[in-house]
């Protein structure tokens, strides 16, 4: 078994590779394709940017990937482009031109990471319908300033690209990606019940999705994989189901698919995802990887709980499923038996006369982590509350849901009066940690200025308590 993809369209297959080696390193080092460049590798910088496209019916479907933490035989079965395949024979692209004339470059390093980021949603990647502001979110550059590069990007919009002999080459290539590299296990199935056998007869394995993760355990943790299983290609995970009930998405479902669907189900969670990661990370990244890690900063996970979603798990004995608080049970500690895998997520659609309210607070808006994420669902009906779940980030050692401050909204009418009085219970909830994102002092007064938030929000008032996204 051999790692095979299209690189500008010419097949290049590795038959020894170390398969936890990154992308980067690959076209950095064999490749001599150096336009990519090494800023941070972890995912942060976008230095690394580079094009990955994948059959989706008979059209290539092109997404910017961070190749920093990427691991090779990811790539298996899809089509690559990097910076040097946009100015061939020499000839800037039309993109390239206009950065260079618009000033919007100094040192240069981080300019490949724009250009690919910006061709990717000139030629309508994953993601492209978001303001360019949006889909540079995740480039860093240190010297020359945002207005030129924003400013290219607008004019350099839309650029056609023929990818029709390209997509005929990727049907070609439909092979299992599963193989021995370097006397280490990487199994790539392509079915439900392949994942769930082979993860039946290594239940010790790796589970990688998105690599966004996992990814960094390699690149900084220096961690040894041994085993690893990749659920990227497993087609019946790739689903996301949109009902009037509510949307079900699968364990392969990266963030920037789902993204549109969860700013239907309520906007707040749009925005939510918009503010996780850049959109190379996002483009890569799982919803389901955000709960399976089972961090106590996931953002996905605290809000999915005060929506009430359910997990599905699965393995070779069969599924089971559970209200999503129920699978943290501690620190780095989940409910997921060996052999299992996460198959699903739920998330009902929250009923009318539901007061749904997201909030994120991070040092830095965009691409950054939670230093507390509040989320809050509360049924109102005739101007009482009859439910309320109340889900935090960023306060415990899991996820989790507040439930000194649910008991003290349910059963009142919602005034002022009954907030006050859950936002003092809340102060009960959690005993948060200081950590380089907040002190402890500074998470408990935050989650209750969150709570305040919703009430603002609700009173058309406008006024946060706490507009300011820092510590
Ligand atoms: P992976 O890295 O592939 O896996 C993560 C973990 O989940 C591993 O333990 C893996 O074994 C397990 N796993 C994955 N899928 C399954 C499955 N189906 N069943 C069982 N186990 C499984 N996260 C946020 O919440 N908010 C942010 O703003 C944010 N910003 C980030 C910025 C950067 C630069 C980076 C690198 C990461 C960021 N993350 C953020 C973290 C990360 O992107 C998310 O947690 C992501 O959703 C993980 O998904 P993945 O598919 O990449 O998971
Ligand atoms: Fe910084 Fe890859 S090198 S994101
Ligand atoms: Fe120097 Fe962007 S031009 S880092």
């Amino acid at each position: 078994m051999s790692v095979k993809f299209l690189l500008d369209g010419d097949l290049v297959e590795i038959a020894e590779c170390d398969p936890t080696g990154t992308l980067l390193e690959y076209l950095r080092g064999p490749l001599r394709r150096t336009g990519t460049k090494e800023g941070c590798a972890e995912g942060d910088c976008g230095a690394c940017t580079v094009l990955v496209g994948e059959l989706g019916g008979d059209q290539v479907q092109w997404r910017a990937v961070n190749a920093c933490i990427a691991f090779l035989p990811m790539l298996h079965g899809k089509a690559l482009m990097t910076v040097e395949s946009l100015a061939r024979g020499g000839a800037l692209n039309p993109l390239q031109s206009c950065m260079a004339a618009n000033g919007s470059s100094q040192c240069g390093f981080c300019t490949p990471g724009f250009v690919m980021s910006l061709h990717g949603r000139a030629i309508g990647a994953l993601g492209s319908e978001l303001p360019v502001a949006d889909v540079i979110a995740g480039n860093l550059c240190r010297c020359t300033g945002y207005g030129p590069i924003l400013e290219a990007g607008e004019t350099v919009s839309r650029l056609v690209q023929d990818d029709s002999g390209l997509a005929q080459a990727l049907a070609g290539l439909a092979d299992d990606g599963s193989g021995t590299f370097e006397g280490r296990q990487w199994f790539a199935p392509r079915s439900l019940q392949a994942l769930a056998d082979i993860l039946a007869a290594h239940p010790d394995a790796r589970i990688v999705a998105g690599a966004t993760d996992v990814g960094l355990w390699v690149t900084k943790g220096l961690r040894d994989l041994q085993t690893v299983v990749f659920i990227g290609d497993v087609a019946d995970l790739k689903g996301v189901e949109e009902t009037s009930e509510g949307l079900r998405i699968g364990a392969g479902v990266r963030y920037a698919q789902a993204h549109a669907a969860m700013a239907r189900l309520h906007p707040d969670l749009g925005e939510l995802v918009r503010r996780i990661g850049g959109l190379q990370v996002r483009s890569s990244a799982t919803v389901c990887g955000n709960i399976a890690n089972g961090s106590p900063i996931g953002d996905g996970p605290p809000a999915l709980i005060a929506l009430g979603a359910e997990l599905t798990l699965r393995s070779a004995a069969g599924r089971r499923t559970m209200p999503l608080a129920d699978y943290f049970l501690d620190y780095g500690k989940q409910d997921r038996q060996p052999g299992e895998f996460v198959e699903s997520v739920f998330v009902p659609r929250p009923a009318a006369g539901t007061v749904v309210h997201i909030s994120k607070l991070s040092r830095r808006f965009d691409s950054d982590i939670s230093a507390v994420l509040g989320a809050f669902a509360l049924t109102v009906e005739g101007g009482m509350i009859t439910a309320a779940r109340v889900a935090f980030g960023g306060m415990a050692a899991t996820p989790r849901r507040a439930k000194g401050c649910e008991a003290a909204l349910v059963g009142k009418p919602l005034v002022e009066a009954t907030i006050a009085a859950a936002a003092e219970a809340l102060r009960a909830d959690f005993q948060p940690l200081t950590d380089v994102r907040g002190t402890s002092a500074y998470r408990i007064e935050a989650a209750s200025a969150l709570l305040w938030r919703l009430w603002h929000r609700e009173q058309g008032t406008g006024v946060c308590v706490l507009d300011v996204e820092a510590c």
